[in-house]
């Protein structure tokens, strides 16, 4: 089975670092190969809960319907070689 990594375009997300999807899509190729499948979505629902003190804050992903806080492409990649 494919590994489904789901990531946020909304627009707190976007604003948090950018227009990253393109990078990260090759990011993960380059580390992973076709074992991830990187998908783009709206809002996932996740910005109006942030909290920073408990450092739960936007950018938002999801891999394999679990949500990761925080997520830089550097923090990404950290997250799926501990679950992979
Ligand atoms: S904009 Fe990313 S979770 Fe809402």
């Amino acid at each position: 089975m494919k590994n489904k990594l789901t990531v946020c375009c909304g627009t707190t997300c976007y604003l948090a670092v950018g227009n990253r999807i393109d990078r990260l899509e090759q990011l993960i190729k380059q580390e992973f190969g076709d074992k991830v499948e990187v998908v783009p979505s709206g809002c996932l629902g996740q910005c109006s809960v942030v909290n920073k003190e408990c450092d739960f804050a936007p950018p938002f992903v999801k891999f394999n319907g679990e949500i990761i806080s925080n997520a830089t492409n550097d923090n990404i990649i950290k997250e799926l070689k501990k679950r992979l």
